[in-house]
């Protein structure tokens, strides 16, 4: 009995210790106490047998027990504390590894139309050099359309402006917008008249890289006594200068034929892009870019102002046209399409 008694202690003790050692976590760990010192666990068990020793045996094992006890107490306690600060270690670690950089997904940003942002650099050019801008109708009177500018209803020249007439007689789409002319004149009451009138035209014609049946256009207007030719091509040559940032940007003109000027004139520019020739501007180093000329007396006295006393001059270009050209883009429709590499490109 004393012999199995002593036996079962250092038994009991090596298999713990050898468990305990094993043991990875906490779940081992209640597992092992339950297995050792648990109610009806192996110590348990021993200090039951230790009720039917002999009183010399349980002065002698009685401590040892107790001692037993008191270890496996102590060991799993240290080895939890032990587990518990090991996770706790893990868990902070982890927390402190949190990638705070991670890649968002980036938000597209909206930007202004490119028409809209070159109608604003236009604008900006214009009032720098006295210029006021003002709006004219789309929706537009045969008369301040084509009439007013000289062209009565027989005249050739509305079979070149491929006219979309509304339902309502004697209204259309405006053509261009000289449209403003006669209106601006009508309700001016001081000279000079100086206007930059920017906005949409539409015609009906065959779609393809250059042509689209809506697209904006600019019109200048300069009215007052004695007003020439060389005031015309200076504003011309300085505003082509400003728009494609080259001081020294030469101009050349070239009779034109408008209904509503006379003389009439086609402005080219010099190529902003080279000085030999490039695809730009199809190897001649010119781009035409403006029509224009003095106004026509009868286009003054349809804007009831006398012919006698002033003169003035009118320019026009297409503003899809001289941003195409800026910003290098070959067909017109990407303005109304969604190809935001070339739209990006403003
Ligand atoms: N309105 C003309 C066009 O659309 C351009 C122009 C304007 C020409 C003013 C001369 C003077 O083609």
């Amino acid at each position: 009995m004393a012999h199995s008694l002593a036996d079962q202690i250092s038994t009991i003790l090596h298999e713990f210790d050898s468990r305990i050692h094993a043991a990875t976590t906490l779940e081992q760990l209640e597992t092992i106490r339950i297995h050792f010192i648990g109610r009806s666990g192996v110590v348990s068990s021993v200090m039951d047998a230790l009720k039917q020793a002999s009183l010399e045996e349980k002065r002698l094992y009685g401590p040892q027990v107790n001692t037993l006890k008191n270890h496996i107490n102590e060991e799993l306690e240290r080895k939890k504390l032990e587990f518990i600060t090991h996770l706790q270690a893990q868990q902070e670690k982890s927390a402190r590894a949190f990638d705070v950089t991670a890649r968002i997904w980036q938000p597209l940003h909206g930007t202004l139309h490119p028409y809209t942002q070159v109608i604003q650099e236009l604008e900006d050019i214009f009032i720098s050099m006295g210029f006021a801008v003002v709006d004219g109708p789309e929706i537009e009177t045969a008369e301040y359309n084509f009439d007013a500018l000289n062209i009565p209803a027989d005249h050739p020249a509305r079979e070149h402006h491929d006219t979309f007439w509304l339902n309502v007689p004697g209204l259309l789409l405006r053509t261009h917008t000289s449209n403003v002319q006669a209106r601006t004149m009508r309700q001016a009451t001081t000279f000079p008249i100086a206007v930059f009138a920017p906005g949409r035209v539409f015609r009906n014609e065959a779609l393809d890289a250059s042509h689209e049946f809506m697209f904006p256009q600019g019109e200048i207007m300069f009215i007052d006594k004695n007003v020439s030719l060389a005031n015309l091509m200076a504003i011309a040559q300085s505003f082509l200068q400003k728009f494609f940032n080259k001081q020294d940007l030469k101009i050349r003109v070239r009779p034109g034929y408008f209904p509503f000027v006379e003389p009439g004139l086609e402005i080219d520019g010099q190529c902003p892009f080279c000085t030999q020739g490039c695809s730009v501007c199809k190897r001649t180093g010119w781009i035409e870019l403006l029509g224009a000329g003095l106004i026509h007396p009868r286009v003054l006295k349809a804007g009831s102002i006398d012919p006698e006393v002033y003169s003035g001059f009118a320019m026009g270009f297409g503003i899809a046209r001289i941003a195409m050209i800026k910003y290098g883009i070959n067909d017109i429709r990407v303005f109304h399409s969604n190809h935001l590499p070339s739209l990006q490109k403003f």
